[in-house]
């Protein structure tokens, strides 16, 4: 072929991939074709989430730096309701929301922020206050009227089997889709029904894949999970996140310390390590797993902040080819993690299962079967890097990305 039928016939090649990966996502999946990033008030303000703490919250999120880092959601979670008035219309609880949704949701949105609620496939969330369940239809009109952007929603009160499950999903999905605002839908039922095999098909954009994360890491109780326990659950799902759909490994830890009442379990559990936490933020980073934090930003610190609007790792997970990492390595106590970025890039983190230092020294070509020669950049001190090696100390990780070019 000569050189410029040849050009022009890969120019209409290239065209064609073009507009297939375009029409690939539906204008549903664009809702979520990266992880969604915000803040949940469950974990550390259960019952007493209130419109003063969703506005405090909204401040803080626009001027902390987390904003232009990319968090936008703000979602209200269990105990707002306080029921359903004569025209079977869902209230919020008049004491905590005292000038209603609709004033709640246009104060967030004039911080460029997004507003979330909840709500249940039963009559009853949870919590026990008034869920969605014959009312999906109703509920997602009003959630639309208020202003809605994200509605998560639980699975408490509900019959076990599957098929319900999904018929539950399906009718809030197409209530959603049909209600006339774009609602960001993320599905909670928790992981025994495998909702990574439909959720997508019920509507959803997100979906739970584990009981609730408590603020450890690691229990050693399956009823109680921890973080590790919740990370290993996570390994063979890579296959089913995406763009428009993404596992969920529930909310972060990071930064409360053994202070969130349920994630303590009434303090049981004290929280974890500065370095444990960071450690949990790298690896849901590297999970390309939707990151909602739970603390108090009122109360933020400077190295929490900075590690929750750490550049390269929000990169990471919000890099569009929407890759979920897989383990590529397991060595004494070291794991290596590897996740395809978009434009022949890898984010690799190596971490350190154990209670002690350990030394790493991971091979490009051997360990990894990446054999061309990449920049390699460091996460943590940002600077490049000739090898990936040094030593780990208890539970702590290192990131680094790999860009395709000389050294
Ligand atoms: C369930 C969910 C949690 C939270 C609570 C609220 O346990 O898994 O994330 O929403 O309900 O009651």
């Amino acid at each position: 072929m000569k050189i410029t039928t040849r050009f022009l016939f890969f120019l209409l090649l290239a065209c064609c991939q073009h507009a297939f990966s375009q029409a690939r996502y539906t204008a549903w999946d664009s809702l979520a074709l990266t992880p969604p990033m915000g803040w949940n008030s469950w974990n550390f303000f259960e019952a007493r989430v209130s419109e003063q703490v969703i506005k405090d919250m909204a401040d803080a999120m626009a001027a902390n730096g987390m904003k232009a880092a990319g968090y936008q959601y703000l979602v209200i979670d269990d105990h707002w309701v306080g029921g359903r008035d004569k025209h079977n219309q869902l209230y919020p609880d008049p004491e905590r929301f005292p000038h209603g949704m609709k004033y709640l949701a246009d104060y967030v949105h004039g911080k460029g922020l997004k507003l979330g609620i909840y709500s249940d496939a039963a009559p009853l969330t949870c919590g026990g206050v008034t869920g969605s369940y014959n009312f999906e239809e109703e509920d997602a009109r009003t959630f639309a009227g208020w202003g809605i952007d994200f509605l998560k929603y639980d699975y408490c009160n509900a019959p076990e089997d599957v098929t319900t499950a999904f018929a539950r999903y399906a009718r809030m999905g197409d209530a959603l889709k049909k209600c006339g605002r774009p609602i960001v839908y993320s599905i909670c039922e928790w992981g025994p029904r495998k909702p990574w095999l439909w959720a997508r098909a019920a509507g959803g954009h997100l979906w739970r894949t584990t009981w609730d994360s408590r603020d450890v890491w690691e229990s050693h109780n399956t009823n109680l999970t921890g973080m590790m326990e919740i990370f290993r659950q996570q390994e063979n799902l890579a296959p089913y996140a995406g763009p428009g759909g993404w596992n969920d490994p529930d909310l972060l830890m990071v930064g409360l310390y053994g202070k969130g009442s349920s994630s303590s379990v009434d303090g049981r559990f004290k929280g974890c390590t500065t370095t444990e936490y960071r450690t949990h933020f790298a690896l849901w980073c590297m999970l390309a797993a939707p990151l909602m934090v739970n603390m108090d930003l009122r109360t933020i610190d400077a190295e929490t902040l900075r590690l929750l609007t750490n550049k390269q790792l929000i990169a990471i997970n919000q890099d569009a080819l929407g890759k979920q990492a897989t383990t590529v390595l397991k060595r004494d106590s070291l794991q290596v993690l590897l996740k395809p970025l978009q434009g022949h890039a890898f984010a690799v983190c190596v971490f350190n299962t154990a209670a002690s230092n350990a030394a790493f020294d991971i091979q490009l070509k051997k360990d990894l079967d990446l054999w061309q020669p990449f920049r390699i950049q460091e996460v943590w001190s940002g600077k490049n890097v000739s090898a990936l090696k040094g030593t780990l100390a208890a539970h702590d990780c290192a990131v680094y990305i790999l860009e395709e070019g000389q050294k």
